[in-house]
C-alpha cells in the first residue's frame, strides 16, 4: 500500500468522553489521508469506473455544552475506482466556520442541542439561523464537481472529485441563494445534467425550489407557500416534475414564538405532498393529502400515465418516547435511532389529471436511507439499497435489497460491533439492467478498529463481498454517501493514474 499522512489536525475533545456519537463508531478522526495500491481481500472489478463518497460528522473541537452529532464537521471519503484498482483520500470540507473555529482554537457556534445564546459568532447560517453550516449531512455530484449540503440549509461547497480538495462555494454565476441557502437532498437528473433544489426557513413563504442546469446556471427559482415554518428534508423528481413536502411534524408554532425549536408531531394534520412542473412557477404548484406521517428520505419518483409515483420511508411512530430505562443520550436523541420510528417502504401515487390518490405499504422491513441506481432517479425503478438499524442508535447494521414488483428481499447483516455506511449502487460500465451493478460501503469496525471498503455484486448481495479493501484507519460514521461515475467526475479521464495525476 503506499499511504501518505496529508494532515493531523489537534482533537481538542476530551479523551475521557463518553458521548455515543462521539466514541465507538462515531468516534471523529483527526487525520487526512491518500492511499493507493490498497491491499484488497478479492477482486475489484475492472467494470467498477467512479467514486464511492461518504460524507461524515467529525468534530475537532468539544461542544460548549452537549454535543449533537449533526454538528460535526463535514470530512468527506472518497473510495475511487479504475482499471481494478482502488484508491482512497479523506478531507475536512473547509467551510466557513471550520476555518473560522480552526483559527480561534474552539467552537464559535452552539449546536442543535445547544441554546442558541452560547453562540460567540455574530453570524451563522440555517433555517434556524446563527448555526454553524458544517455542510456534513450529504454528498452529490453535479457538473463535474462533489457538492455538500447541510440539511438546515447552507452554502454548496465544491470539492474536487480526483483530489477531494475545498475548491470554494458554488454560486452559480452569483445568482446563489446566498440569504436562504439550500437543503440537504438536492436531486441529480443524470439525463438532462439538472440539479433540483428546494430550500425552508421560518419566514415566508417558508420554502422555495430552484433547477439548475448542467452549466451551473440557475433556470428556476421560485416560492413554494406554506402555512408556516416547515422542516422537510428531502425532494424527489420524475422526468418532468418535482415532488416537495408538509409533513406534519414541524417546529412547535407555539414554541417558536418562544423562540424554542420543538419539534412536533401534529397527528391530525394531513401529510400533504406538492406537485410542480421541473421548470413550473408558484401557481403550478398542486397539493395532494395523506395520512399523517414524517418521511425523512424519499427513494425516488417516476412517471405512470397521469400518475406521478413516490417512493419513500413512511414513519409509523415519527415521535417516539423515550424507550424504558433510557440513558440520558438515548432520551435526548431517541430521534436519531430510526428503529424507533419503524419507517417502512411505502409508495405515494398522485393522479394528476383526476386528483386522485392512493398510498400502501411496498413492504413491512424496518429501513430507511434507500439507494437506486443513479440512471433511474425521476425514472421508474424496480430495486431500493436500504440501511437496516442498530436498535437505540443511529447506526446501520446491515443493508437490504427489496424488489418492488415481486417484495422479495435480500440482507446482509454485519457481524455484532461493525457497521455499514449509506450503501450505494454503482451500475457496472455498459450495465444492461437496473441491478447490473456493485453495492458498495464503507465499513466501522469497532471490534478490530479498523475500515473497509466493501463491493458487493448488486445482483447476489447474500454471496457476500466481492472485493474487501483496507482504509488506512477507522473512519466515523455519519449519515450519506453517493456514488458518481468516473464520467460525471471533471479530470476522471485525463489521467492514466487518478491518483498520481491528482497528487497536491
Ligand atoms: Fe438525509
Amino acid at each position: 500500500m503506499e499511504l501518505e499522512l496529508v494532515n493531523r489536525y489537534i482533537s481538542r475533545i476530551p479523551e475521557d468522553e463518553d458521548h455515543p456519537y462521539l466514541t465507538g463508531a462515531w468516534r471523529p478522526q483527526t487525520a487526512e489521508w491518500d492511499a493507493a495500491d490498497l491491499a484488497v481481500q478479492g477482486e475489484i472489478p475492472t467494470d467498477l469506473d467512479g467514486v464511492y463518497l461518504r460524507n461524515t460528522e467529525n468534530p475537532l473541537f468539544a461542544a460548549m455544552k452537549l454535543y449533537h452529532p449533526f454538528d460535526g464537521d463535514a470530512m468527506v471519503h472518497l473510495m475511487g475506482f479504475r482499471d481494478g484498482k482502488a484508491f482512497y483520500r479523506n478531507r475536512f470540507v473547509r467551510t466557513e466556520g471550520f476555518e473560522a473555529e480552526q483559527k480561534a482554537g474552539e467552537a464559535l457556534w452552539a449546536g442543535l442541542a445547544e441554546p442558541p445564546s452560547l453562540t460567540k459568532a455574530d453570524y451563522g447560517w440555517g433555517a434556524r439561523g446563527k448555526l454553524k453550516d458544517s455542510s456534513s449531512t450529504d454528498v452529490v455530484v453535479h457538473a463535474g464537481e462533489v457538492l455538500t449540503t447541510f440539511y438546515q440549509c447552507g452554502d454548496l461547497y465544491r470539492l474536487s472529485g480526483t483530489t477531494l480538495e475545498t475548491l470554494g462555494k458554488q454560486d452559480w454565476h452569483g445568482a446563489f441563494p446566498f440569504g436562504h441557502g439550500i437543503s440537504a437532498h438536492p436531486k441529480v437528473d443524470e439525463h438532462t445534467g439538472e440539479m433540483m433544489f428546494f430550500n425552508y426557513g421560518v419566514e415566508a413563504p417558508y420554502m422555495r425550489y430552484g433547477v439548475v442546469d448542467k452549466a451551473n446556471n440557475l433556470v428556476n427559482y421560485c416560492d413554494v407557500p406554506l402555512p408556516g415554518p416547515r422542516l422537510s428534508h428531502d425532494m424527489a423528481v420524475t422526468e418532468h416534475y418535482s415532488i416537495l413536502n408538509d409533513c406534519p411534524m414541524f417546529w412547535d408554532p407555539d414554541g417558536l414564538k418562544a423562540g424554542k425549536h420543538a419539534t412536533r408531531f401534529f397527528r391530525d394534520m394531513p401529510t400533504r405532498i406538492a406537485v410542480l412542473p421541473r421548470h413550473g412557477r408558484t401557481a403550478d404548484v398542486r397539493w395532494f393529502e395523506f395520512e399523517p406521517t414524517y418521511v425523512l428520505h424519499w427513494l425516488n419518483a417516476f412517471e405512470d400515465g397521469d400518475w406521478v409515483v413516490l417512493d419513500g420511508y413512511f414513519q409509523i411512530n415519527p415521535a417516539p418516547a423515550p424507550p424504558p430505562n433510557a440513558t440520558r443520550y438515548e432520551t435526548i436523541f431517541r430521534f436519531l435511532a430510526q428503529d424507533q420510528k419503524a419507517p417502512r417502504l411505502h409508495r405515494w401515487r398522485m393522479n394528476l389529471r383526476t386528483g386522485a390518490t392512493e398510498e400502501f405499504d411496498l413492504s413491512d422491513v424496518i429501513c430507511e436511507f434507500g439507494m437506486i441506481n443513479g440512471q433511474h432517479v425521476g425514472r421508474r425503478h424496480r430495486y431500493a439499497y436500504a440501511a437496516t438499524r442498530v436498535s437505540g442508535m443511529f447506526l446501520f447494521d446491515g443493508f437490504v435489497k427489496q424488489d418492488t414488483e415481486t417484495g422479495a428481499t435480500q440482507t446482509v447483516r454485519l457481524p455484532e460491533g461493525v457497521f455499514a455506511s449509506e450503501t450505494a449502487m454503482a451500475p457496472r460500465v455498459g450495465s444492461t439492467a437496473e441491478d447490473d451493478g456493485y453495492l458498495v460501503t464503507i465499513t466501522m469496525d469497532v471490534n478490530e478498529d479498523k475500515s473497509e471498503c466493501l463491493v458487493f455484486d448488486a445482483r447476489e448481495i447474500t454471496a457476500g463481498p466481492v472485493a474487501r479493501i483496507r482504509l488506512p484507519e477507522r473512519v466515523s460514521s455519519g449519515t450519506h454517501s453517493t456514488w458518481a461515475p468516473g464520467s460525471a467526475v471533471t479530470g476522471w479521464r485525463t489521467a492514466d493514474d487518478p491518483i498520481a495525476a491528482t497528487r497536491l
